[in-house]
């Protein structure tokens, strides 16, 4: 079975809003939780489409679920979590406790920020975790990207072509990431903010789908601007 988990629990301070988090402001019609949900909401493929907000937005999700999208039946509403890993492993529990979790489990998660991923994306996504345990959505870097131990001088500049940024989704056997998870202390825990990286560490393969320039996250009010000029514009998804 096949799980979308939307990943909303943030609060989205490089905003400047965090009384709104950004996932809750508008884009176009709607707001952007509802684009990003929408995404996943009309694929066959999802049992459930599992979005997890902050406590104090559980309530209004449910209203903007029920205004924005046709129907609620493939949709559940969850408290997330602390961390991004915490609110995902909360999706993985929920699904644990309704369906439990096998080989065959699969999760898709994304950021709610995300509004523009593509079906590719979703479907790419869903065959590559199914075939290698995960899978990150990933674009070459452009830039060419230096490292700084101490945010003064240049430590070193990998080479560019070996480079790439991750966007999401990010997709996994839910049953491996929470055995993985799991065997992380609080430290580790604390620094591995990244789901694909606990995989990486363990040394298991993390397969790469390509994403897409236009799939951006909305990090700071630019990026609003942003997505608002992407807004029903017809990207080309290379
Ligand atoms: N996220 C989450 N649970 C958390 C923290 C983040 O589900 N405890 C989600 C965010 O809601 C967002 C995605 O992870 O959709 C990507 O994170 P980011 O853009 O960093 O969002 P925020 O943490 O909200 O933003 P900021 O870092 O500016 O506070």
């Amino acid at each position: 079975m096949n799980f979308a988990l939307v990943l909303a629990g943030g609060n989205g301070s490089r905003m400047g809003n965090t009384k709104t988090p950004k996932q809750f402001m508008m884009l176009g019609d709607k707001p952007i939780i509802a684009h990003s949900v929408e995404r996943f909401f009309v694929e066959p493929d999802f049992e459930k489409v599992i979005v997890l907000t902050p406590a104090a937005w559980v309530s209004s999700t449910k209203d903007i679920m029920r205004k924005y999208l046709p129907d609620m039946t493939k949709i559940v509403v969850l408290e997330g979590g602390d961390t991004r890993n915490e609110t995902l492993m909360n999706g993985i529990r929920y699904i644990e406790k309704e369906y439990s979790l096998d080989d065959d489990t699969i999760i898709v998660t994304h950021d709610a920020v995300r509004p523009f991923v593509t079906h590719r994306m979703i479907i790419e996504n869903i065959e590559q975790a199914k075939l290698y345990g995960a899978c990150d959505t990933c674009v070459p870097a452009t830039d060419t990207i230096v490292a700084s131990e101490d945010g003064k001088y240049i430590s070193s500049i990998p080479e560019r072509r070996k480079l790439y940024q991750g966007q999401t989704p990010q997709s996994f056997k839910a049953k491996r990431l929470k055995e993985l998870y799991e065997q992380l202390t609080d430290e580790e825990k604390a620094i591995l903010t990244d789901a694909c990286k606990i995989f990486s560490i363990k040394g298991e393969k993390v397969a790469i789908v390509s994403g897409a320039q236009s799939n951006i996250k909305i990090t700071y009010p630019y990026d609003l601007k942003v997505a608002g000029t992407l807004l029903g514009v017809e990207v080309e998804d290379d």
